[in-house]
């Protein structure tokens, strides 16, 4: 691990937002959580989570940038009880606390793990700023303890979830895909799309990801990578939000090779042929004034990293 870290230095870690290029869904389990097979991939949006030493047992979060004010800044702040779960997990004989700064540009509530990502940023952050003795497997068990999608946001690339989604496996993909998000203005809970996949049965038994998706990406082909993504919470998320069939249709108007909500929702992801395409099709659908805000990304990046 780095060199300590003084009381005054800031630790500044970036951690990237994501998409499921596949999200099979099975039913309900008996903790609540939906059994998954996904496929993640990190994508280039980033939240920045920075930590400086606070006095013992004191964890504050102040949070910056778009959609700052949806983010709560008590102790129901996911990064927050990132810190805590980490300092209570070192020992409580250590004197330890954090502030932490976010600067968000993942979207809230949005179907991207905003959440989640800022939670792993602050557990990397905080190893750091605290000098722990602590390994990337054991920080992977604390992120999944915080939600299921926290694991991936450390490791970022490209994986395979099983489990919750917080059973990791890497998965081999060759190249950069070009995706273009639209974020929208109203946010989608994630229990509420679980909710109402569960009362349209839309569950899938058994449950696998895609090999097609898998040898799309083994072989660097974006036109086959289209044709296979798939997302079973999609129908879910439309039901809850009919108006991101318009969203979806316009992309796939515009050019786009394939067009799906992002995990939960509701942020719609355009997957692009070419860096010069998704370029064309971000212009386009920015003009058509139906979304709040439009991104164009590429992926895969890696996940919560040190910024030096
Ligand atoms: O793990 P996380 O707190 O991010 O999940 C948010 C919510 O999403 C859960 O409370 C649950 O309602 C739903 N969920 C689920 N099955 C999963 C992951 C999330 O039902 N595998």
């Amino acid at each position: 691990m780095a060199s300590p870290v003084t009381e005054t230095e800031a630790v500044r870690v970036r951690v990237a937002g994501k998409v499921n290029l596949a999200l099979r869904c099975g039913p309900r389990r008996p903790d609540g959580y939906h059994s998954l097979a996904t496929v993640f991939q990190a994508v280039s949006v980033f939240d920045e989570v920075e930590a400086t030493w606070a006095k013992p047992g004191r964890f504050t979060v102040t949070v910056l940038g778009d959609q700052a004010d949806l983010v709560p800044t008590g102790e129901s702040n996911l990064a927050a009880k990132a810190a805590r779960l980490l300092a209570a997990t070192v020992g409580a004989d250590q004197p330890l606390g954090a502030d932490l700064v976010i600067r968000k540009s993942i979207p809230v509530t949005g179907g991207m793990a905003g959440g989640s990502a800022d939670a792993a940023g602050a557990l990397l952050a905080c190893a750091v700023l605290w000098d722990l003795d602590i390994t990337p497997d054991e920080l992977r068990d604390l992120g999944a303890q915080l939600g299921a999608d926290v694991p991936f946001c450390l490791v970022g690339g490209t994986a395979l979830g099983t489990g919750r989604g917080d059973q990791l496996a890497p998965v081999l993909s060759r190249g950069t895909y070009h995706w273009v998000l639209a974020f929208s203005a109203a946010e989608l809970s994630t229990p509420a799309v679980f909710a109402k996949f569960d009362e349209l049965g839309l569950a899938v038994e058994p449950l696998e990801a895609p090999p097609e998706i898998l040898n799309a990406l083994v072989s660097g082909d974006v036109h086959a990578l289209g044709k296979s993504l798939v997302n079973d919470l999609e129908p879910a998320a439309l039901a809850l939000r009919p108006q991101l069939g318009q969203v979806l249709e316009a992309g796939r108007e515009l050019g786009a090779i394939a067009a799906m909500v992002s995990g939960s929702g509701p942020t719609v992801a355009f997957l692009a042929a070419n860096e010069p395409s998704a370029v064309d099709l971000s212009v386009k659908l920015s003009s058509l004034g139906i979304c709040r805000a439009v991104k164009r990304v590429s992926g895969p990046v890696p996940g919560a990293r040190l910024v030096v």
